[in-house]
């Protein structure tokens, strides 16, 4: 049923509430406030972070930890004071101060100028029968973004967004939950913002203002009221603690920035190296095949097809030779088959690793390989088991896990039949041990654990190689273990245009390692849809084109030859730009900075980028404008303040502005900042081709700096110090700009190689890079 018919008629019942505070207890992290029998427990953890908690019945139950990386012991312990008046109690930190009043119990958050920047609103937190929930106050301004991949605009204000992790095939604008369940968000308005975390894994719900305008709601069907309040201001800030908070992404190897192919299915290994030589052969660079579902036998994980994959060692020593990586597809629905001598059947069976319904029967449900059993990866033996069995891919030289499914998704009836999705019955019991519970609690994070088993397992028995790990369900945190896809999405228009805010909201809900699958993967696209995605796909941190088994062939050079032309042109401009986009990913790795950003990240002052989602930054130097609509040559750009060039003619620009961009087929709008330095490498047909012996700093006059981040791409050596860093300067003045390059820092030492430093519209010098001092100089 659509969301808009959801409550009709339906009364609710009265929340109960807090009553007066009756006393507070505080020692040198939290303070606790007795409401008669129900609590709140107030926990400074940092200077811009809180953590609330509310118990309606007095007894705060141990929590897990599945989101959470840093827990409440780990934080260092910080200054705070506490100030007990009349009316109030005022807790101040060196960057907020939480003013709690006595009758009723609410709480304010002002900045350390006083800015009040989140108050509780209505009747601060209630709970009722199954329920429990807090609400607060939204300001005129402000704008809420975050919670994973939500469908639709950027902001998500007036709207409800549900913590469920759902199969969300065929998803709209107006689709809810989605495969990601993240509950976290920021609230934005000029020059103030906060993220709010809401701690619970059961059932959730945002309502942004549509129910009560001006008031935001959180509830969930847990039942404990529990949540962190992240002080920004900026978006970066906020980011940056809740990352600290929820855990960042480990670097990828470098190859997994260049570009992935994907079909459903590629049915054979003559096919995957027939395409994997076309790929060579129309020097369109490439770096990964995917293996879909059909590489298997029966669908069965962990097997292959005895007649279509009959050698995939050979098969994968083959397409190696050429440069390509190759990532399977790994399902959590293990294939139940007694009588068939299936050894992951059958482990986990004897093992009882699979999921049990509460009468003692093993739980099933039906899907790619019909009757289907699931392993609980919340044990931690069955995620060990687990990580054996992957190591039966890694061994013979697969790098890439891509795990699908693990919404989970499953039919009550064989697939193809018309089914229903159904969910595992919410009092399944798992887990083990002290984190025994059932899947009301679980449901959201199942992915989370199965990415978590599939990394913790391949790191361990690939101890001196990254692994690409890819997910299409998670929860907060996933970025610790996993890249993540917004799932089946369509050949439309459409959803070209929704994959920008889409992605964007991934990056601010601290997931960076995102994209979306290039062309669309249900329907057919259309030559001119297909460049137009290529060319915004160029931008996608996780760079995949993929499509579904009845579609028309979607790879590069299935549009002619004016497509090919073009996807090999932005395929290469993306193999280019590496030493760039690769120190995006490092920035993302230390600080939790999302890598494709919406303009308001770097512009959070500027109330024109609130609402602006179909332009997109990648870093802090390059701003797209892509084409979204059929048809269209000509767009509005909205530049923000200060100077811009057009990437393409050199044109300058002053900012904020609107200006018209020219866009034949053959143009994604693209524009750099003033003062920007961006690192490019000749093209390479895949990332790791021969060493980079010329990098050519492309340089726009202006003020600026960026620091080039680099190591060897693919061992972990980089985590005890072989890595190294480079900053450049530019300073423009007057007839002169200086490019200053500092020595090189870190025990990495690169290849020798070439600088190119080209001052764009000016000239270029160039020097051998030794790691040492330079300075230049050029007359403009
Ligand atoms: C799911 C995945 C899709 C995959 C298909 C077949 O729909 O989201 O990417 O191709 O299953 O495995």
């Amino acid at each position: 049923m659509p969301q808009y018919f959801g409550q009709l008629h339906t009364k609710e019942p009265a929340w109960s509430i807090l009553g007066a505070v009756q006393s507070i207890k505080q020692d040198d992290r939290h303070i606790l406030f007795k409401c008669g029998i129900p609590c709140v427990k107030i926990s400074i953890l940092a200077p811009n972070l809180i953590r609330v908690r509310m118990t309606p019945t007095g007894e705060f139950l141990p929590r897990r930890s599945w989101a959470v990386a840093q827990a409440d012991e780990e934080w260092s312990k910080v200054p705070f004071e506490v100030r007990e008046k009349a009316e109030t109690i005022e807790i101040t930190t060196e960057q907020m101060s939480i003013v709690v009043s006595r009758d009723p119990f609410r709480i304010q958050c002002f900045d350390s100028a006083g800015e009040l920047f989140a108050e509780d609103a209505d009747i601060g937190m209630g709970w009722r029968t199954g329920t429990i929930a807090g609400w607060k106050r939204i300001e005129t301004d402000e704008h809420f973004y975050g919670f994973g991949e939500p469908t639709g605009l950027l902001d998500q204000r007036s709207k409800v967004r549900t913590n469920w992790t759902t199969d969300a095939i065929d998803f709209g604008i107006l689709t809810d939950s989605m495969y990601q369940a993240i509950p976290f968000f920021i609230a934005l308005r000029p020059g103030l913002g906060y993220g709010l975390f809401f701690n619970t894994t059961f059932w959730s719900r945002f309502d942004l203002g549509a129910q009560q305008p001006g008031v935001w709601r959180m509830e969930t069907q847990g039942s404990e009221l529990d949540y962190y309040i992240i002080y920004g201001p900026e978006p970066a800030k906020i980011i940056q603690t809740y990352t600290q908070l929820t855990g960042r992404m480990p670097l990828p190897p470098r190859w997994a920035l260049g570009y992935h192919q994907c079909r459903w299915s590629y049915e054979s290994q003559d096919i995957v190296q027939k395409v994997a030589q076309e790929f060579r052969q129309r020097q369109i660079p490439c770096d990964v095949i995917h293996l879909d579902i059909d590489y298997m036998n029966g669908y069965r994980v962990f097997t292959w097809s005895p007649k279509r994959f009959a050698n995939p060692q050979e098969l994968i020593q083959n397409l190696k030779e050429n440069g390509f990586k190759v990532a399977t597809i790994v399902e959590p629905g293990v294939k139940y088959d007694p009588e068939a001598d299936y050894k992951v059947f059958d482990e986990g069976f004897k093992n009882d690793y699979f999921v049990r319904k509460t009468n003692g029967q093993l739980f099933h449900g039906y899907v790619w390989p019909d009757k289907a059993v699931f392993p609980d990866y919340l044990r931690k033996e069955v995620r060990d088991w687990w990580g054996g069995l992957l190591k039966s891919l890694t061994d013979i030289g697969i790098a890439g896990i891509w795990n699908d499914m693990n919404e989970p998704t499953l039919d009550d009836r064989p697939f193809g039949d018309p089914g229903r999705k159904i969910d595992f019955p919410l009092n399944t019991a798992q887990g083990s041990g002290d984190e025994k519970t059932n899947h009301a609690e679980t449901h959201n994070v199942y992915g989370l654990m199965m990415a978590q088993a599939s990394y913790e397992a391949v790191v361990k028995s690939r101890p001196t190689e990254r692994t690409f790990f890819l997910t299409r369900s998670g929860f907060a945190g996933i970025q610790r273990w996993s890249a993540v896809w917004t799932g089946d999405n369509q050949s439309l228009w459409e959803h070209l245009e929704m994959s920008i805010p889409m992605l964007c909201n991934l990056g601010l809900s601290g997931i960076a390692f995102v994209g979306s699958d290039i062309g669309g993967f249900a329907g057919n696209a259309t030559p001119e849809l297909f460049t137009r995605w290529m060319q915004l796909g160029m931008l996608y941190p996780f760079m995949r084109g993929h499509s579904a088994l009845t579609t028309a062939q979607h790879e590069p050079w299935a549009f002619g030859d004016r497509v090919e032309k073009i996807c090999r042109e932005y395929i290469q401009l993306r193999y280019r730009l590496l030493p760039y986009i690769y120190t995006l990913f490092w920035e993302a790795a230390t600080t939790g900075a999302p890598i494709l950003r919406p303009l308001l990240y770097h512009f959070p002052n500027d109330p024109q980028t609130f609402s602006l989602a179909d332009q997109v930054m990648l870093g802090s130097s390059l701003l797209a404008a892509p084409i979204c609509r059929p048809g269209v040559q000509y767009r509005a750009v909205y530049l923000p303040e200060g100077h811009w060039y057009d990437w393409w003619s050199g044109e300058a620009f002053t900012g904020p502005t609107h200006i018209l961009a020219h866009a034949p087929l053959e143009q994604m709008p693209l524009y750099v900042r003033a003062g920007s330095i961006i690192p490019m490498i000749p093209v390479m047909q895949y990332v790791d081709e021969r060493p980079i012996d010329q990098i050519r700093l492309r340089i726009w006059k202006g003020v600026g700096e960026f620091t080039l981040y680099e190591d060897d791409g693919h061992t972990f050596e980089y985590k005890t110090a072989a890595f190294c860093t480079t900053t450049y300067r530019v300073n423009s003045q007057e007839q002169r700009t200086i490019v200053k390059i500092e020595p090189r820092e870190g025990e990495f030492s690169p290849p020798k190689r070439e600088i190119i430093v080209e001052l764009v519209g000016v000239g270029e010098q160039s020097f051998i890079d030794d790691g040492t001092a330079h300075q230049l100089e050029f007359s403009t």
